[in-house]
């Protein structure tokens, strides 16, 4: 009998790359049951790219979408992963993906899709801020939330040390994310989040921090 090959993940980047590189540590670790098949980032000069090459993954820059749909014909993706992505995915590639995208946002979706999501908690003088894993639909930061990680905000704060916190949990969160998904555990079904069979009615909460 032999076992399945693993799954084929793709990350996508634009910028610094510390989820990718808690993505890249996981699979490392065997965290995760899959293979970086590469890593797509939407800007020559990302700093994530040095992490990708580091881990020895194969790296392609894509500038707009078709050469973005090239590379993933090319990686012939399982599983792809937004890791700092800044930009929109295609409606086409969407649906030729359905299911097997994710994305982590820095906010407690529904609130704050888009940007400056720290800066807008901090102004609507929010306690709790956190991030969010989605399944990527075509709608912007809209798609079925399965996993999220509180982060209280504090008195003194600002966009910069809030964001710091939320990174930190986004390396908790997202890797446990696609280890799910790997593992055959976690679908995308009629628009809803099934986790071990069972809709979920809200997203898996991450423990509070402390
Ligand atoms: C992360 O905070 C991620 O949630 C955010 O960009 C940062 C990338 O950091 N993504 C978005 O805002 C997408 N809407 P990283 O490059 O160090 O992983």
């Amino acid at each position: 009998m032999s076992e399945r090959s693993p799954k084929r993940l793709v990350t996508l980047i634009s910028g610094t790359g510390s989820n990718l590189q808690a993505i890249l540590n996981a699979l490392d670790a065997g965290r995760i049951r899959a293979r970086m098949a590469g890593v797509v980032s939407s800007r020559p000069d990302a700093p994530g790219l040095d992490k990708a090459r580091a881990a020895g993954v194969a790296t392609v820059i894509a500038e707009n979408d078709g050469a973005l749909d090239a590379a993933l014909d090319e990686l012939a993706p399982d599983v792809i992963a937004l890791a700092g992505f800044m930009r929109v995915l295609g409606a086409d590639l969407v649906h030729r993906f359905a299911g097997c995208i994710f994305n982590v946002h820095p906010a407690l979706l529904p609130k704050y899709r888009g940007l400056d999501t720290h800066r807008r908690a901090i102004e609507n003088g929010d306690a709790m801020h956190g991030c969010s894993v989605h399944f990527v639909t075509e709608a912007l930061d809209a798609g079925p939330v399965v996993m999220q990680a509180r982060v209280a905000v504090c008195a003194d704060d600002t966009p910069e040390t809030l964001a710091a916190r939320v990174l930190s949990r986004e390396h908790a969160i997202y890797p446990l994310v696609l280890s799910w998904y790997c593992d055959g555990r976690l679908q995308m079904h009629e628009g809803r989040c099934v986790l071990d069979g069972k809709t979920l009615e809200a997203p898996v909460l991450l423990e509070d921090e402390a």
